[in-house]
């Protein structure tokens, strides 16, 4: 994991340019600690892209994935957005490539499907569906889709699976997966789980059924949150990235977090959200790139699904 101890310097640098670029800083929950630090506001992808929509600040620093930072600049044009790093992907993203989709669509035409992609998606995938979803708000927005209408959702089958047995609502599913959270297995976290009975176990809903069977709450990182602090439980296991960790240290610093295992190793980094580091985010201040560009034909399809994710979500 990329945590060199941050030199007070870099996070003077980072401040002072964030200043004189008139600059908002955004981090997603999985963020290393010391840019969680650094950040006007950490939260989840739903958090963030109104807090993109919203800010009035000329420059966003996102600092998370791409198809965040390509959110922020899909809800707010007028903006130069930078990231740290313009090569952290998402395995989500990268497994339901626009072509594709757009292929099984012309193939299923008769099933007439109204698309919901979750945001983890690439703004092509964006720009071929008909609203888009993030953990946070998956099921009100399934059941607010047309009854109807046949659904399709994208890309990850496990967020799928869950919002269909919350909703009641049965969907078509396209065969993505995070691959962090599917090292979770059922094996580990029984483990960790018989180690520690007086935790609650709170998982994020790409995990695998397996493991969502054995947590007693799952929900978005954010909703993480909310969910520890009103919990009289002194300690809870995290199933989940593991910069989300730091997260809830900080804002319950009263109880113990725990890091869900995978059978591999103690806790699970995600290696996109980790190549951002606090050099990187001060270089992307100064040079204002990498900074994320579209062409606006792509951006206004791509705009439409999530100003209607944003209303539905309100
Ligand atoms: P959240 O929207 O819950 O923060 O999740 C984003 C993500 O990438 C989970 O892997
Ligand atoms: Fe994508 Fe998974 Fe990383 Fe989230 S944790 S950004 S879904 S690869």
């Amino acid at each position: 994991m990329a945590t060199s101890a941050p030199s007070l310097d870099l996070r003077d640098e980072i401040l002072d340019l964030k200043k004189r670029r008139n600059a908002v800083i955004l981090a997603h929950n999985y963020q290393i600690k010391e840019i969680q630090e650094v950040a006007d506001y950490v939260g989840d992808s739903l958090g963030l892209s109104y807090q993109a929509r919203e800010t009035d600040a000329e420059v966003i620093a996102f600092c998370g994935v791409h198809f965040m930072a390509e959110t922020a600049k899909i809800v707010n044009p007028g903006k130069t957005v930078v990231l740290p790093d313009k090569d952290a992907g998402c395995s989500l993203e990268q497994s339901c490539p626009a072509p594709q989709l757009e292929a099984f669509l012309r193939d299923h035409a008769d099933r007439n499907y109204y698309v919901i992609s979750y945001i983890n998606s690439s703004a092509g995938v964006k720009a071929l569906s008909d609203v888009i979803c993030t953990s946070g708000n998956a099921v009100r927005i399934v059941q607010k889709a047309p009854a109807d209408r046949n659904l399709l959702f994208v890309p990850d089958e496990n967020l799928g699976n869950w919002v269909e047995q919350q909703t009641g609502r049965p969907m078509d599913m396209w065969r993505g997966a995070c691959y962090v959270h599917v090292e979770f297995t059922r094996e580990s976290i029984a483990r960790i789980k018989a180690l520690h009975p007086e935790a609650k176990v709170v998982a994020h809903p790409e995990c695998t059924l397996a493991v969502r069977l054995l947590a007693d709450e799952v929900c978005s990182t954010e909703k993480m949150v909310t969910y520890c602090r009103a919990n009289p439980a002194p300690a809870f296991i995290v199933v989940t990235e593991s910069g989300m960790l730091h997260r809830l240290r900080r804002e319950c610093p009263d109880k113990t977090f725990i890091a869900g295992p995978t059978d591999h190793c103690a806790c699970a980094d995600c290696r996109y959200m980790k190549m951002n580091t606090l050099a990187k985010l001060r270089d992307c201040l100064d040079h204002l790139s990498p900074a994320i560009e579209m062409e606006e034909n792509l951006r206004r399809r791509a705009e439409a699904p999530i100003l209607r994710m944003l209303e539905w979500s309100r």
